[in-house]
């Protein structure tokens, strides 16, 4: 596996990159917005394709890089279903994966930091985002952070884990790299209580200033959405309502999603399916996607979950020299707000 722990020295905060293999998909943890340049620079040494930029929560002392990332490499960026950013391309509930090539990431909400805090688990090792620290936990006094909620999270679910289980933290300001649930269990001195009420009474008086960067990073961070206009502006972009009303649903609906999202939240009825994932070979191959494409009898919708996918592969469409494909905005969510019929399976 290739594993790289990057540190942004302004605001202590651990970047996580991982691979199954030189060559591979990759995916990236709390990216910090700096340090794009420096990312791009290693998944280009290793080879590397950018597939998941993940955030583990709001962030309130950097501007992430999930944007940015997604905009340069067309990655799929994905937080928790809680998290509250306008958009990102995938939401993923407790216990689901995040899935690359050889890895998968399984989704622990971690509330109690803030109320969009997820902790994800790999193998060996968790990625604790700012729920759990080094000698030291997240605050619990802004962005909906609840200390009873976080003395739940750490030890009804975190330490819960094995001793030997590694913790990988969002930040570390004293030069640690790496713990264990056992060392954490045993020395952090936030976690020798006794009680939520405990936790809470300590939780509560620490009377911390705002990160410095808080009122400018926590609205950036909220307002990541793919910017739509271009293709907006070039006619390739529909609302569900003006699929509905136009075509009377009479098109190729093709679901970018993958196949977790499909059996959770249903799909179209009578469309066809090829994960985001699959698609630059879909689109270089002869399949019925890439023939129907051609074909200029058939209007094709192409959408996802929230619309981040589909603008990005319409935009990928249009770029090889494909007309009649349509994006549609908002996804599955406001296919589902108006009324559009649904399969199960
Ligand atoms: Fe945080």
């Amino acid at each position: 596996m290739i594993f790289q722990q990057l540190f942004d020295q302004t605001s202590s905060t651990f970047t996580y990159v991982l691979a199954s293999r030189v060559g591979g998909e990759a995916l990236i943890i709390d990216p910090v917005f700096e340090h794009v340049d420096l990312y791009v620079g290693l998944l280009e040494r290793l080879r590397l394709n950018l597939v998941k930029a993940v955030d583990t929560h709001i962030h309130a002392d950097h501007i992430t890089a999930l944007g940015a990332l997604r905009d340069i490499t067309k990655c799929i960026t994905v937080m928790g279903e809680r998290s509250s950013a306008d958009v990102v391309a995938m939401r993923a509930r407790e216990n689901e994966t995040i899935d690359i090539e050889g890895l998968s990431l399984q989704t622990i909400y971690t509330p109690g930091h803030t109320d969009d805090s997820y902790t994800f688990s790999l193998n060996d090792r968790i990625f604790t985002g700012d729920t759990l620290l080094i000698r030291g936990t997240g605050r619990t006094d802004f962005q909906h952070g609840d200390a009873h909620a976080a003395y739940d999270s750490l030890f009804n679910k975190l330490l819960k884990l094995d001793d030997n289980i590694l913790v990988y933290p969002g930040h570390d300001y004293n030069g640690n790299t790496v713990s264990t649930i056992g060392s954490e269990r045993a020395e952090n001195p936030r976690l020798q209580v006794s009680s939520a009420n405990e936790y809470a009474e300590i939780m509560n008086s620490l009377k911390l200033p705002n990160p410095k960067m808080m009122d400018t990073a926590v609205p950036a961070n909220r307002t990541i959405g793919k910017n739509q206009q271009r293709l907006i502006e070039a006619g390739c972009a529909a609302t569900t309502e003006e699929i509905l009303r136009e075509s009377g649903g009479n098109c190729l609906f093709v679901d970018l999603r993958e196949e977790g999202e499909r059996n959770r939240d249903g799909h179209i009825p009578n469309d066809l399916h090829v994960s985001y994932q699959q698609l630059e070979n879909a689109l270089a191959t002869d399949c019925r996607l890439s023939r129907e494409l051609k074909n200029e009898e058939t209007q094709v919708v192409l959408y996802c979950s929230f619309g981040e996918r589909s603008a990005l592969a319409v935009e990928r469409a249009m770029e090889i020299g494909n007309k009649n494909v349509t994006h549609m905005i908002g996804g599955m969510g406001a296919w589902m707000r108006v009324g559009g019929s649904i399969a199960q399976h």
